[in-house]
């Protein structure tokens, strides 16, 4: 939401409320208006970096300024470094360049190109401006938090060529770098092959520190008339570089131009992923025209972009500059560590290597072109060479998802707003009374006395505490919203601290920036000063945020920051930060700062809790850079009810995943407009598969919990719930996973099947973890089927009635309205509970059911991890993890411990031993099981078969075309135990 919405108590916005409410009933589409934002020719650098390409691209005799000086080149201990010397065309002037390029043990590389200039603060800013002098390079101080140690065994090695210095580094010496000195380029090898080219066009471009030279007026003679200024064409178009405006504001710049930009080009690779977030396809769109194509680049500057539209490479409220390159069977990547306004170009071309080859067989480049606004170039370059390995050496650096509470994976009902504490109760009864499971309602800023964070409307919400005590009878938490945004008002404590405290953002002349948002006329807390955070930090505490209590969690929005009144409804640029940053070097990261300080307020707070060591936080955000998703989850914000929305969530999810943000959602049923019951419907159902799954609406929508619909919808939703409820088990192993190697919690099918070519460009199916589950949710108005591609030759059976299907290639499943396309793969074993409850909460003990799919090799295996759910001692050994395997040839299922012991094992061992696996179903059990009627089961230390008892197997033939399957119900087993079944007992005919 933006500006349109600032005055909102006035009586002409009620007026205007009212009218639009009333357009919403006929008309409900609605669009982004596109004139508040930049296009690349709007923003200076862009069009700039773009020209250079376009000279680049037209001049024969084109060659990159950029040369590294041989003998500045020195190697020690995994780390190369030296000067680059940029020769400035018109005057033959040079300007130096530190370069550091690292060798990491993870077999990443890192290049840095840094302004010696800028480093020795030998410039002068313009304007009297009090901002820093040097580039900005604290980006990794707030997204890097590990996997920097360089490499001992990386190595110049002596067979370099001439001109050339090659460094031969990464898991068993496979990865090579080769620098080319003049000009300056880099080629990235793996097994001799290249995989990744630095400037290989030429388009390193760094700005370099110059001041402004004012150009004499020319004077005019009396009786001459003024001629034309003479354009000489060597010179650079400088219209951009000491000002610039938009939309009615000017932005300072007192360090002139200072952009940074390389072309980074994936030899041989089509596909290319990541850079979220976009609407648009997973498999990212060339961005220089042409048919299907997007003429401007994907653009990364945080933004609140209201009422924002599909397929578009538009900027959206997060931003993580990191991409992969795919083809069959390898994955290439590279991460742009900048924190400014930065666009990217994608072109894709025909391999040079083989210009004859088209059509199927022939090899395509991708091209990419980065550029942004100021900071350093900093960029790691990722070798492969799975997705997988990408990804973990990406979240390697940038930290994993932490676990969340077992609550936040569940299902969330918010609104704006629930109007009052007696409101949030009648909610939360309809929920139990018509047997809808939830764990969490939400409070948008309406809850508040006026939009003053951390106090409560006394009017509407007078008694916090026994509405968050009413929750919690049934294990259900409260979720608050909090934004960065300070109402500037008299008598406020929260804006008095703020101010006296000098905790503000500063405007570009050292004073406390005032801007507009919900509360009006606003301050905004700078969370990049380490005292501001630990002040925000303090605010979570019981004590100081009066009414909250222990099942209280936090929504973090607004964070980009949003201003209605700034330039692209966000801050100026020249606006300052804590250590005299400017806002333009530190934009993408304002989001994760803020969030950062929440989340240790929230840890903090917990300690106070009487489980010791705490709970784990919870925090919402909307804004996000690389490393956000340490923190908490993140939505894709203001989306409309419309079925393309629907649709487009899918690839948004997808791709957060692969750039390592896996805890992601969009807002169920759509925030703007009110659905149809059909597309409410079918939003449940795809929402049942996002990671994190909350329905949200905008204040002027019609009420639509699922309760209130009429019995067939709501009875269709309460089963899709159900199923996200059975399947908790498998969600938590699937974001314990993620917690611990950074994959996605969803998964796109190149990043499952990397060697499947036709499914490179599919982003509307999705794996859960690594449970074999395969959903393709309806984002379709009427469908009744619909096509599943399945990559690869193992069985696939229908989630519902075991319906057989067999790949690979495409089938159809059906999927009338009140079926999610759902299908399990041959080969895995996934944990569910199956007894429906009120919330997740009450769960904790209850017994579990495996699935066992028994694919072509009659095989399966599978996993389950938990814990209590909430607290950190799992970090002590107080967890479940078991590994589940179907062995075909010994006919039996074991269960194996996956878990180290650690102080507290043994406690949560004892506290979990009578939580039992009651039922185990094999789908496409054998036929030869017709007559068995038993199976032997033995637990751990049964030592002599005598210990081992016996119990009933019941095999069910399937009917057309579905698979046969077994049920052993109660076999005895607990979950956390170890245990062997044997299925192999004599039929008795
Ligand atoms: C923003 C958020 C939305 C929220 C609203 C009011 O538009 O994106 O989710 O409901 O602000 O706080």
């Amino acid at each position: 939401m933006n500006a349109a919405n600032v005055n909102r108590f006035s009586k002409w916005t009620y007026v205007f409320l009212l009218f639009t409410a009333l357009c919403c009933l006929f008309t409900p589409a609605v669009s982004v208006k596109k004139e508040n934002f930049k296009t690349c020719s709007q923003s200076g650098f862009c069009k700039r970096n773009r020209d250079y390409a376009d000279s680049a691209a037209t001049t024969s005799s084109w060659s990159s300024p950029y040369a590294l000086d041989p003998a500045s080149i020195k190697f020690d201990k995994g780390q190369l470094t030296g000067n680059v010397i940029k020769t400035l065309a018109t005057t033959g002037q040079s300007v130096r360049l530190p370069i550091t390029i690292s060798f990491l043990e993870s077999g990443t590389a890192r290049v840095t190109l840094d302004e010696e200039k800028r480093q020795t603060g030998d410039i002068e800013l313009r304007h009297g401006s009090k901002a820093r002098k040097e580039r900005y390079n604290e980006a990794e101080k707030w997204a890097i938090v590990g996997g920097t140690q360089l490499s001992a065994g990386a190595a110049i090695s002596k067979g370099s060529e001439t001109g050339t210095t090659k460094v031969i580094y990464g898991p068993m010496s496979k990865f090579e770098a080769i620098i080319s000195h003049s000009p300056l380029s880099i080629d990235f090898k793996r097994d001799g092959v290249t995989q990744v080219l630095l400037n290989e066009r030429g388009l390193l471009n760094m700005e370099h520190w110059r001041p402004k030279v004012d150009k004499p007026a020319k004077e005019i003679k009396e009786g001459e008339e003024a001629s034309e200024p003479v354009e000489d064409p060597a010179a650079e178009d400088e219209s951009t570089w000491w000002d610039e405006s938009f939309g009615g504001n000017t932005d300072s710049k007192p360090k002139g131009p200072e952009s940074v930009a390389l072309d980074v080009t994936f030899p041989g690779y089509e596909h290319v992923y990541g850079v979220a977030e976009h609407t648009g396809p997973l498999s990212l769109r060339q961005t220089r025209g042409g048919d299907g194509n997007f003429d401007e680049p994907y653009r990364l500057y945080n933004a609140d972009v209201f009422e924002y539209e599909m397929n578009s490479p538009m900027t959206l409220y997060g931003s993580i500059p990191f991409m992969q390159a795919h083809k069959k069977d390898s994955t290439v990547g590279v991460f742009w560590l900048n924190a400014a306004e930065t666009w990217i170009d994608i072109v894709k071309s025909k391999s040079a290597a083989n210009p004859l080859s088209l059509g199927i067989g022939s090899e395509t480049d991708t091209k990419t072109h980065w550029f942004s606004e100021s900071g350093l170039l900093d960029v790691f370059v990722f070798l492969g060479p799975t997705p997988k390995d990408v990804v973990g050496a990406f979240t390697g650096l940038t930290g994993y998802t932490q676990l969340p509470q077992h609550f936040a994976i569940a299902h969330h009902q918010c609104r704006w707003n629930y109007v009052t504490d007696e409101d949030v109760k009648d909610v939360d009864r309809k929920f139990d009374k018509f047997n809808i499971p939830y764990d969490v309602i939400w409070l948008d800023i309406e809850y508040t006395d006026g939009k003053k964070y951390f106090t409560w409307d006394p009017m509407t919400f007078p008694k916090p505490i026994e509405m968050q005590e009413q929750l919690d009878e049934h294990e259900r938490k409260l979720v608050a919203i909090i934004d960065p945004h300070i109402k500037n008002e008299a008598n406020y404590p929260i804006v008095d601290e703020l101010k006296s405290k000098d905790f503000a953002t500063h405007n570009k002349d050292g004073n406390i920036y005032e801007g507009w948002c919900w509360p009006g006329s606003s301050h905004w807390v700078d969370c990049f000063s380490p005292a501001a955070r630990a002040w925000w930090a303090s605010l979570f505490q019981y004590k100081k945020f009066l009414g909250s209590a222990h099942n209280l969690w936090l929504w973090n929005d607004m964070n980009e920051p949003s201003v209605f009144n700034g330039p692209e409804t966000t801050m100026p640029k020249d606006n300052l930060h804590h250590g005299g940053w400017e806002h333009r070097d530190v934009h993408n990261l304002n989001g994760l700062t803020l969030v950062n300080a929440t989340f240790d307020g929230l840890v903090a707070r917990n300690k106070e809790e009487e489980k010791a060591g705490g709970v784990r936080p919870f925090v919402l955000t909307r804004s996000f850079y690389a490393g956000s998703q340490r923190m908490g989850a993140m939505w894709t914000g203001d989306n409309q009810a419309e079925w393309s929305h629907l649709k487009e969530s899918l690839p948004m999810i997808l791709s957060l995943g692969v750039t390592g943000f896996p805890f992601a959602g969009a807002d169920v049923g759509g925030f703007f407009g009110n659905p149809e019951k059909e597309l409410l419907t079918r939003w449940y159902q795809a929402g049942a598969f996002y990671p994190f799954f909350r329905a949200h609406a905008h204040i002027d929508t019609r009420r639509r919990e699922p309760y209130l619909l009429p019995e067939v919808e709501r009875g269709i939703i309460t089963q899709a719930l159900r199923l996200r409820y059975a399947l908790l088990p498998t969600w938590y192993t699937a974001f314990h996973a993620a917690s611990t190697s950074g994959e996605p919690v969803v998964k796109p099918m190149y990043y499952v099947h990397p060697g499947d070519e036709k499914g490179f460009s599919i982003d509307d199916q999705m794996y859960l973890g690594s449970s074999g589950l395969l959903v393709k949710p309806v984002t379709q108005e009427g469908a009744t089927s619909v096509d599943i591609y399945l990559p690869d030759g193992e069985k696939y059976f229908d989630y519902s009635d075991y319906t057989q299907h067999k790949g690979p290639g495409h089938v159809e499943v059906e999927a009338p309205l009140e079926k999610v396309p759902l299908l399990m793969r041959g080969g895995h074993i996934f944990p569910r509970r199956d007894r429906p409850r009120r919330s997740s909460g009450l769960m904790k003990y209850d017994p579990f059911t495996l699935v066992i799919v028994l694919g072509n090799a009659g095989d399966a295996e599978g996993d389950v991890y938990l814990d209590d759910g909430e607290s950190y001692d799992y970090e002590q050994g107080a967890y479940i993890h078991r590994h589940f395997k179907y062995d075909a040839e010994t006919v039996s299922l074991t269960s194996t411990d996956l878990s180290m012991a650690g102080k507290k094992t043994k406690a949560y061992l004892d506290e979990m031993k009578s939580v039992r696996v009651e039922k185990i179903i094999i789908v496409n059990a054998p036929a030869s099981w017709k007559h068995k009627s038993e199976v032997r089961v033995a637990e751990e230390g049964a030592s002599k078969s005598s210990e081992a008892k016996d119990v009933p197997l019941k095999w069910f033939a399937g009917e057309s075309g579905k698979a046969d399957w077994a049920v052993v119900r109660n076999p005895g087993v607990t979950i956390g135990g170890g245990w062997k079944i044997d299925f192999s007992l004599d039929s008795k005919a």
